[in-house]
C-alpha cells in the first residue's frame, strides 16, 4: 500500500473502498471482504444509508480504530442541520469520531455547513474535514472564509475525465484530490483501449488494475466499489508494479474531459 499525506500530517492509504449504491443488507459483507483484503480506508455517506453497516463491519473486524480511516459525507446544508447530522452519523455508525467528513456537494449554505464541520473537528468528533464536488470557484470561497484548509476534494475522476486542471489547483492549495467513480467506464470499455490492453499484457494486470494504478500513482486518493470479493481483492492488488513516465503520459492522452454523469453541472466550469 502507498500512502498520501493530508495537510493535517495524517497519512492515508491512497486506495480505499467505496460503498455508494451498496444496499444496507449487503454492506457489512462487502466492507468485511474489503478489510480482509487489506483495505484500511472506507468511504460512506449519510446519503448512502449504510453508515450503520460500515460501523458494524469495522467493529467486528477487531482492528485498532486508529488503523482504519473512515470517511462520511454531510448531506445537510447550513450550520444547525449539519451539527445535528454529524452527531446522528456518529450514533448511527457507532463511532466516537470520523477520520474525515466532507460536504457531499455544494448546496445552499456551504459556509454554514463548513462552519459546523470545523467546530466538530475542534471538538474531536471529526479528525479531518473536506469537500466533494466543489469546483475551483467554490473551493476558493471556503479557503477565503476559513482557517481550516479542506483535507480533500472528492470529485468525479476516471480515465475519460482525469481532472488535471482541478488536480493542479488542489495540489497547489495542499488539498488531496480524491477520485469518485474511478471505474465508471466499466471493464469492457477499458479493455477496448489499446494502450490499456498493451499495458495489461505487459504487467499481467487487468485494464481495471492499470487504471487504478494510474490514478493512485498520480497521487489521487481512489475508492473503487465492489460487492464481488474477487474484484475487491483484484482492485487492491496494484502495488507490485509501477507504470513508467512514458506509460503514464500515454494513459493521460486518453482523457476526453468528459463527465460520465454530468453532475454537478458546476464542475464543468473547470473542464
Ligand atoms: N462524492 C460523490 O458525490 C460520489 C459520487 C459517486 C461515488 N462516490 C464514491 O466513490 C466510490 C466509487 O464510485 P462508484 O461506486 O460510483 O463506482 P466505481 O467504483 O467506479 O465502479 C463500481 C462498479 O465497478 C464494478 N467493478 C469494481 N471492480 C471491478 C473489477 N475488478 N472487475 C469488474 N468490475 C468491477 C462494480 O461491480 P461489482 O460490484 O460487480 O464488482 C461496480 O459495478 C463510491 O462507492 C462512493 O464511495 C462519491
Amino acid at each position: 500500500m502507498d500512502y498520501l499525506t493530508l495537510n493535517t500530517g495524517k497519512q492515508v492509504p491512497v486506495l480505499g473502498f467505496g460503498t455508494y449504491e451498496i444496499p444496507p443488507q449487503a454492506t457489512e459483507a462487502a466492507v468485511t471482504a474489503a478489510l480482509s483484503a487489506g483495505y484500511r480506508s472506507i468511504d460512506t455517506a449519510q446519503y448512502y444509508n449504510n453508515e450503520a453497516e460500515v460501523g458494524t463491519a469495522i467493529r467486528k473486524a477487531n482492528l485498532q480504530r486508529a488503523n482504519v480511516f473512515i470517511t462520511t459525507k454531510a448531506a445537510t446544508t447550513g450550520y444547525e442541520a449539519t451539527r445535528e447530522g454529524i452527531d446522528q452519523s456518529l450514533r448511527t455508525a457507532g463511532l466516537d469520531y470520523f477520520d474525515l467528513m466532507i460536504i457531499h456537494w455544494p448546496m445552499g449554505d456551504s459556509l454554514g455547513t463548513y462552519r459546523a464541520l470545523e467546530e466538530a473537528m475542534r471538538a474531536g468528533k471529526l479528525k479531518q474535514i473536506g469537500l466533494s464536488n466543489f469546483n475551483i470557484r467554490q473551493t476558493k470561497e471556503i479557503l477565503t472564509n476559513f482557517a481550516t484548509i479542506p483535507a480533500v476534494d472528492q470529485i468525479e475522476t476516471h480515465l475519460f475525465l482525469q481532472q488535471t486542471k482541478m488536480h493542479q489547483f488542489l495540489t497547489a492549495n495542499h488539498i488531496v484530490h480524491e477520485a469518485w467513480s474511478p471505474l465508471i467506464e466499466g471493464p469492457r470499455t477499458l479493455a477496448q483501449q489499446p494502450v490499456l490492453a498493451k499495458l495489461s499484457k505487459k504487467y499481467q494486470k487487468t485494464p481495471i488494475q492499470i487504471v487504478l494504478r494510474f490514478l493512485t500513482q498520480n497521487q489521487i486518493m481512489t475508492i473503487p466499489r465492489s460487492v464481488n470479493p474477487d474484484h475487491i481483492r483484484q482492485n487492491f492488488d496494484i502495488f507490485d508494479f509501477k507504470l513508467t513516465d512514458e506509460e503514464m503520459q500515454q494513459i493521460m492522452q486518453l482523457d476526453r474531459h468528459q463527465s460520465a454523469v454530468g453532475w454537478p453541472s458546476a464542475m464543468a466550469e473547470d473542464e
